[in-house]
């Protein structure tokens, strides 16, 4: 297993270029089983997870080109046909967005195999509001041998309410409504840009979305869809970490190629907390030199602060002066970081939901571990201005979701490098 090895001090200089955002692309990749016509999706990261939806896909009998070069970032699917429709536990255990293919499934072909994703570090991870509304707009479906079983003649439109807000949930939910019978609305529906850059591309290919973006989506069935070109909207994520990058290594660093309207709230916890930046249409500069004072964080569905970047926030704020309260709302397990944070110097206390970082604390290198995607990220985060040498294990976590970041980084001056594991 790879690790990373990272010297702390260096302040980040110069300029990153954001990819496309995994949590868009994933849902555009399996929108492609819902026509017999070929999709092509741009700029598409070149992440773990995209590989593993290639393998999905592909399994079911879709034909999947991946290409990635200085020109694109592109994969065009064509899923002529699905044989079988179904996604293995070996594949859904590693990605359990994998479960984005049953609203295509049971829309295009009238049934689909799942493996039940199970849960993962952060979090038990139900899939009960994606099976729930299935079952309104008329599929059957049983669970047996971990695997979830659904039917269905024609999926009939239906009124859906939500019972909680769920971004992989509305984007099943939305991508079977667009070939049912009738009319769907989606009520209490996320709010997320990948949501609404999901119906784009479904409307391209000839759905009838209205309102995605907001809590309330109206569908309008059609009998087929067809082929369509979509661009991928930046990775708001991964933009947000490298301001954070450059916020805690009191560099000068811009992030570009972002969609700055997708970080509002990403942008007013970092002034809030003292760091400085400058937005620009598509680029956002942040520049540290500025003390950075605490500031509490909730993380909220869209558009509060992402839970995506507690982590990363957790980060930051063992540098900033005072006490931080940071309330996880989101994920009932997501404070795996600290822990490891704490080894590294900083002073943090968890109460359930909320963790209390008091700063300033020098963190010092350790040996750390990742644990989840995000957490990954946190502890980069924390390398970078930590005395000393940090080696990260398990860095495959890291690659799930972020496009080449030692290159990313070491391309603005950090001392990091990847080692592959020294087998004895
Ligand atoms: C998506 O996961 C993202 N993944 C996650 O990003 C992100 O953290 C999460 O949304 C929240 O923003 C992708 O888009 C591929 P949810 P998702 O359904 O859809 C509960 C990353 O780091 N819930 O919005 O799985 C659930 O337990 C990943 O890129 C149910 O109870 O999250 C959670 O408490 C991590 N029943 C809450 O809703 C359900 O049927 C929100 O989960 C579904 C969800």
């Amino acid at each position: 297993m790879d690790k990373f090895v990272i010297r702390g001090g260096e302040p980040l200089l110069g300029t990153v270029r954001v990819s496309g955002a995994k949590n868009a692309a994933l849902p555009c990749m399996a929108a492609a089983l819902l026509t017999d016509q070929p999709v092509t999706l741009e700029n598409i990261p070149l992440v773990r997870d995209i590989e593993t939806t290639r393998k999905l896909l592909a399994a079911m009998g879709a034909e999947v080109e991946l290409g990635y070069g200085r020109a694109h970032h592109r994969t065009t699917i064509h899923a002529e046909k699905v044989a079988t429709p179904e996604a293995s536990y070996e594949l859904v255990k590693t990605m359990r967005a994998s479960t984005l293919v049953l609203g295509p499934l049971m829309a295009r072909c009238g049934r689909a195999r799942v493996s039940l994703p199970g849960g993962c570090a952060i979090g038990q991870r139900p899939i009960d509001l994606h099976i729930k509304g299935l079952e309104r707009l008329g599929a059957k479906i049983t669970q047996d041998h971990g695997y979830i079983e659904a039917t269905a003649s024609r999926l009939k439109g239906a009124e859906i309410v939500l019972d909680k807000i769920t971004v992989t949930g509305t984007e099943d939910l939305l991508m079977a409504a667009t070939l049912a019978e009738g009319e769907t609305i989606l009520q209490n529906a996320a709010r997320e840009p990948e949501v609404a850059d999901l119906a784009a591309l479904l409307n391209k290919m000839g759905a009838k979305i209205e309102g995605a973006g907001t809590p309330t989506i109206r569908v309008k069935g059609v009998s087929k869809l067809k082929g369509a070109k979509h661009r991928i909207i930046p990775d708001r994520i991964e933009a947000g970490t490298f301001l954070i990058a450059g916020a805690l290594t009191g560099g000068d660093l811009n992030i570009a190629g972002c969609e700055p309207d997708h970080l509002a709230a990403i942008l007013s916890k970092l002034k809030e907390t003292g760091v400085k930046t400058k937005v620009t249409a598509d680029c956002v500069r942040v520049m540290g030199d500025n003390p950075l004072t605490a500031a509490d964080v909730t993380t909220e569905e869209y558009p509060g602060f992402p839970t995506d970047m507690q982590a990363q926030f957790m980060a930051l704020a063992t540098q900033a002066e005072g006490a931080a309260v940071i309330t996880e709302n989101i994920f009932e397990n997501r404070f795996m970081h600290a822990l490891e944070l704490v080894r590294m110097g900083a002073n943090i206390k968890i109460e359930g939901r909320r963790a209390v970082v008091r700063g300033k604390s020098p963190l010092s290198a350790a040996a750390v571990l990742a644990s989840d995607l995000r957490a990954s990220a946190s502890l980069v985060l924390a390398a970078l201005v930590a005395d000393g040498e940090t080696i990260i294990d398990r860095v495959y976590h890291i690659d799930r979701g972020y496009e080449k970041i030692e290159e990313k980084l070491k391309g603005v001056g950090a001392q990091i490098r990847r080692i592959g594991n020294m087998l004895p």
